[in-house]
């Protein structure tokens, strides 16, 4: 597809408040390239649209060179038909003293019923990212519903936590975010995540030398990224959303465009059966994007500390599925 042709990208929960943050960069070309004209439709549930017309008032006002139009519905056949893009951010978000395992239930059966219309109607090119939480699971779930979609078209978020990984590691060494590279996230996006640095670059140093502060990488790093979402709910009093928004674009940035030919970054797919992680388990990865596909970094060493940590987070993703048993198909 040329990149001149417009893009089809729908955005579900496009009212709340990554959705907000989300929009008007998509629209302003961070996403998909400044080149690139979109179509952007809109998805919310009946009692929001009023509030997603306003922000398309919004972005109209933005006068964006490459946005071609912007249409709001509330039935999901309607604004998937034709999606070449799904960003599947709609979801209820955790609130103080929830842990993502408290959504599953109330989350699950939104992917379940979103993964069967995408079956039916998206274009033929889909791509997918399950924003909403717990975003693994439900990336799951809605890949199970779409017998006709491959399955590595369903990807989910973990973006954030590497962004997050980089930002720590940042502070750490006193560089800059644009001096780090090769961090991985394994696992799942919830507090058993386990940010890898072993393989990292960091301003001319390995990260498995900045490993050897075992305190520092046990006490304060680990926790600090997999717990960072809590922490701005706990000091925003309401979740990430701009920086979940930025992660978002920046993930289906690189899957288009491709990844820096000596970095990767991580996403969560469909476990091919590598690396100990169970087939079809949606799992963060490290993933460098060639020629419009995901792979996974293959070939890294993963020492006794990485391992056990691998297979704590990827015991919580088994036990998620399990918990959502009755929305799978048979
Ligand atoms: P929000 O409450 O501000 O917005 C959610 C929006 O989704 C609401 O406007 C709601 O009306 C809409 N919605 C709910 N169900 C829907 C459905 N079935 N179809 C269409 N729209 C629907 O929440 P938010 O802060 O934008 O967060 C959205 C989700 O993203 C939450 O689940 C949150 O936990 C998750 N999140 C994930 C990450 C990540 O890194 N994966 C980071 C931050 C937040
Ligand atoms: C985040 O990581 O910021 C989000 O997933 C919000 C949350 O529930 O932690």
């Amino acid at each position: 597809m040329s990149s001149t042709t417009p893009a089809v990208v729908t955005v579900t929960g496009a009212a709340g408040q990554i959705g907000y943050a989300a929009l008007f960069r998509i629209a302003a070309g961070a996403m998909l390239g400044h080149d690139r004209p979109v179509r952007l439709r809109l998805l919310e549930l009946p009692h929001a649209v009023s509030a997603a017309e306003g922000t398309a008032m919004e972005l109209d006002d933005g006068a964006f060179e490459q946005l071609l139009s912007v249409d709001i519905f509330d039935d999901a056949r309607a604004a998937f038909d034709g999606a070449e893009f799904a960003l599947l951010i709609g979801a209820k978000p955790r609130a103080r003293g929830m842990e993502r395992a408290d959504l599953l239930q109330a989350n699950a059966a939104i992917f379940a019923e979103q993964g069967e219309v995408l079956n039916d109607v998206a274009a033929a090119d889909l791509r997918v990212v399950v924003v909403g939480n717990p975003a693994n699971t439900n990336a799951a779930i809605a890949a199970a519903h779409a017998p006709d979609i491959p399955p590595e078209r369903f990807t989910a978020l973990t973006r954030l936590d590497h962004n997050r990984a980089i930002a720590q590691l940042a502070h750490r060494a006193g560089c800059a975010a644009r001096d780090i590279s090769r961090v991985s996230v394994w696992g799942n996006h919830s507090p058993t995540q386990y940010p890898d640095i072993f393989h990292a670059r960091v301003a001319g140093r390995s990260g498995a030398d900045l490993a050897t502060d075992r305190a520092w990488l046990v006490d304060d790093f680990i926790p600090t990224v997999a717990r960072r979402g809590t922490a701005i709910i706990e000091a925003r009093g309401a979740s990430s959303a701009a920086s979940a928004a930025s992660a978002t674009i920046d993930h289906i940035h690189d899957w288009v465009l491709g990844t820096e030919s000596d970095d990767w970054t991580s996403a969560a797919l469909p476990s091919p059966g590598v690396y100990g992680v169970p087939e079809g388990l949606v799992c963060s990865f490290p993933v460098r994007s060639v020629g419009g596909r995901w792979e996974i970094v293959s070939g890294l060493e993963i020492n006794e500390f990485s391992r056990a940590r691998i297979d704590a987070s990827v015991a919580e993703l088994a036990g998620e599925i399990t918990a959502v048993g009755d929305l799978l198909p048979a």
